[in-house]
């Protein structure tokens, strides 16, 4: 069976790059399996422009004990909060480390994740979970999960 291509945008915040090495990973993944992939990072994209795709996908980090990655926090969740995403497919990465808090380890995800719902819009995936550092676990725990989301779109 032919797979349909899909629009899809990837917003992300990223302070030393773990979130965005996972965002790219997943871009490349999708651009490679036939879909139109577009990936930018979230303090600079315009919050008119979140919903409107086949799939929206939210990445974010967690620091200060349970708290958006701070671009993400500041720059951009204030600019999201009247947002309607009635209709809009999503899913959600979020990274953390438990060595930091274990409480809060990887409520970036959870946090996003309440954020899709309460925007009505359709979360379509598990959420991505990525405790500690990713490097090792693009060719295993995040490819799966892609590959898993592809069958999906
Ligand atoms: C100062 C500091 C505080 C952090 N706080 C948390 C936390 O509360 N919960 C958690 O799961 N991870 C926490 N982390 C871990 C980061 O989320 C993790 O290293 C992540 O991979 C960073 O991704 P980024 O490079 O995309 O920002 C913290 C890291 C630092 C340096």
């Amino acid at each position: 069976m032919t797979q349909n291509m899909a629009q899809i945008q990837i917003v992300y915040g990223s302070n030393s790059g773990n979130t965005k090495m996972v965002c790219e990973y997943i871009a490349a993944f999708l651009s490679e399996h036939g879909h139109l992939v577009k990936i930018d990072r979230c303090e600079h994209y315009p919050e008119d422009k979140l919903s409107g795709h086949d799939l929206l996908i939210l990445g974010c980090s967690t620091y200060e004990h349970g708290a958006l990655e701070d671009h993400f926090r500041y720059s951009f969740w204030p600019r999201i909060q009247d947002i309607d995403l009635a209709g809009q497919k999503a899913a959600v990465v979020g990274l953390g480390d438990s060595k930091y808090d274990t409480d809060y380890n990887i409520e970036s995800g959870r946090i996003l994740a309440k954020y899709i719902e309460e925007h009505n819009g359709e979360l379509v995936h598990e959420n991505l979970m990525i405790n500690k550092c990713p490097l090792s676990q693009l060719e295993h725990k995040v490819k799966i999960w892609v590959e898993d989301l592809n069958k999906k779109i």
